[in-house]
């Protein structure tokens, strides 16, 4: 049951001075809406802990696939909505903060792309999620961290690939699979600040600290690692090495669940570089839009909610479905 109009009058009512409960009345709307709130692993502490499902990429797509609720309340980027619309299409798709893109999506111009893959034909395209619906559309594969090495191992070695839009996720991936996929020259403008000059100090602090990295930052960074992986992936890790400490190569709000699991392990995160000075920008600007406020807004007032044309649906849910038939076929989620 959707919330009614006088919901509505109730937030334009409210003077600036009342308080409210933000907690409760999302509750409250999740039920009487028949709801489900998912969001991502850099959350900000609070969205994760109201959350019916926290998760990475993957396993996000998944719930979205596999809900019965009459509306999603995606906190996480755009891109990541989209993706649940694509597989929902009938299903209400709420965003808490339309501007929450990302930089790996913007570093990908679908015109571009398109371009670019017409002058490789004899290429199949395999595309990371962190992409527009339109470049989704232009794709034979998506992967996500957590699946991408799998399903590349599943194509035939003689086949060529192009793999898009981060072009360090990429050359992991080639290294890994020993694969020489044709990369698209984007990146994350959070994995690849990590200043190297930080971690090599945290690193002679803290010795015996682990460290552990996201495949979105460059190979100077992974090279220090122990354990590479997606946001779940790092998560599992760290829980399986519960009190020992960890240097985390990737968005900061990962630690509030790697704190809950392993409460007695010390994290340490490594500032970001910009323009030279050693700045605190290893936060996703984009992720870190949503807000409580802005949660109970959008779910009072349906709004923004995503909107795809149906012709774009049909044609960018198809490599999304493929990967999860070839994750389910691997085994993962
Ligand atoms: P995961 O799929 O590992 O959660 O990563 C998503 C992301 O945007 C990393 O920057
Ligand atoms: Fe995009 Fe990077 Fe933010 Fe992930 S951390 S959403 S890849 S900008």
């Amino acid at each position: 049951m959707l919330p009614i109009d006088s919901e509505q009058q109730k937030i334009n009512s409210l003077s600036s001075a009342t308080r409210v409960d933000y907690e409760e009345e999302i509750h409250r709307l999740r039920k009487q809406m028949n709801a489900v709130i998912l969001a991502h692993y850099y959350q900000d502490d609070e969205i994760q802990d109201l959350a019916d499902y926290v998760g990475d990429s993957l396993e996000l797509a998944r719930r979205a696939a596999d809900t019965k609720a009459d509306v999603i309340v995606f906190c996480g980027v755009r891109f990541m909505a989209e993706g649940a619309k694509l597989l929902n299409p009938e299903k209400l798709v709420l965003i808490p903060d339309m501007k929450a893109g990302c930089s790996l999506e913007d570093s990908c111009p679908p015109e571009a792309f398109k371009a670019f893959k017409e002058q490789h034909p004899d290429h199949l395209v395999v595309t990371y999620i962190n992409c527009s619906a339109a470049v989704k559309a232009l794709s034979d594969i998506i992967v996500t961290s957590s699946n991408a090495e799998a399903i590349i191992r599943q194509l035939p070695h003689d086949q060529k690939i192009i793999f898009a839009p981060d072009k360090y996720l990429g050359a992991y991936l080639n290294k890994k699979t020993g694969r020489d996929m044709l990369l698209w020259n984007g990146t994350c403008m959070v994995h690849e600040r990590f200043s190297e000059t930080e971690l090599v100090k945290l690193k002679t602090r803290h010795p015996e600290a682990i460290v552990i990295a996201h495949p979105e930052c460059p190979e100077h960074l992974l090279a220090y690692a122990q354990h590479i992986g997606s946001t779940s992936s790092l998560i599992q890790y760290s829980a399986e090495h519960a009190g020992s400490s960890f240097i985390v190569l990737t968005e900061p709000g990962i630690m509030h669940e790697m704190k809950k699991r392993s409460p007695n392990s010390i994290f340490y995160d490594v500032p970001g570089m910009s323009g030279g000075a050693c700045i605190s920008c290893n936060a996703c600007p984009y992720m870190k839009l949503n807000t409580l406020e802005k949660i109970y807004k959008a779910m009072v007032s349906h709004s923004p909610s995503i909107e795809l044309s149906p012709e774009l649906m049909v044609r960018a849910r198809k490599p999304l479905e493929r990967m999860l038939e070839m994750s389910r076929a691997i085994g993962r989620n």
